[in-house]
């Protein structure tokens, strides 16, 4: 077999196996005082589900089968709210609104990269009939010295500060209200079992994949650690 191709297989495999996937077993191993773990550089090493686009930055402190609890650090996001009864015009009406500010349509008329997750915080209506609370947003890359001011006045800059989330993790396409819907509960049961406590009334959706990516998708719903 090709030697070359052997060294680079074992690159990829010690690279990936003891950098990428750096995982702190106990709250000790965090160092939120911003020192760094031995072993590792400077660098954000963000997950592979990210693939070739920006994320924002979080730590792992604990992982089940069922779910990962994180601890983002503060993040800059570009947002916009919509109230409504129907999930995917809410969808495809926000995530216009959010793709034309960072193809230009902000003070400085510049494109910023996109990113990942798209997210979608959700307060479901009471009922069938009642509308739902979304608000959707994107990440700003920490590489946007300073993100450009939003040329409609629905859409908006907001810092969020560090966020303590549980996250359950799921492959293939999350297309309807339906899908994220079960995953929530799926989540919410995980964590009550765990006798967990977190905020109730919303979830977070996290999309990390366009329509066209056929394969290694991947999407994540989050509750809030109370
Ligand atoms: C968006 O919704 C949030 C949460 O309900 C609210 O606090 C905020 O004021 C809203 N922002 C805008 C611009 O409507």
């Amino acid at each position: 077999m090709d030697k070359t191709f052997l060294i680079s297989m074992l690159v990829t495999f010690v690279t990936s196996n003891d950098v990428l996937k750096f995982e702190p077993k106990n709250p000790a191993d965090l160092h939120l005082d911003g020192s760094l773990p031995s072993g590792v550089t400077g660098q954000w090493n963000k997950p592979k589900f990210c693939k070739k686009l920006d994320c924002p930055e979080y730590q792992v402190v604990s992982s089940t089968e069922d779910y990962e609890e994180r601890i983002y650090s503060t993040s800059n996001w570009v947002s916009t709210n919509l109230t409504g009864l129907d999930y995917n015009t809410a969808q495809y009406t926000m995530f216009m609104k959010l793709f034309k500010y960072i193809s230009g349509a902000n003070e400085k008329k510049i494109k910023i990269d996109m990113t990942v997750p798209v997210t979608n915080r959700i307060i479901p209506g009471q009922g069938p009939a009642c509308e739902s609370d979304f608000i959707m947003s994107f990440f700003i890359s920490s590489s946007v010295a300073e993100a450009p001011k939003p040329s409609s006045d629905d859409v908006y800059l907001n810092t969020k500060d560090e966020m303590h989330v549980f996250v359950g993790q799921f492959g293939g396409y999350a297309m309807t209200y339906d899908t994220w819907r079960k995953q929530a509960q799926k989540l919410g049961a995980a964590l009550d079992k765990a006798g967990l406590s977190y905020e109730q009334d919303f979830y977070y959706t996290a999309g990390y994949d366009s329509p066209y990516t056929l394969f290694n998708r991947h999407n994540e719903v989050w509750f809030f650690k109370k």
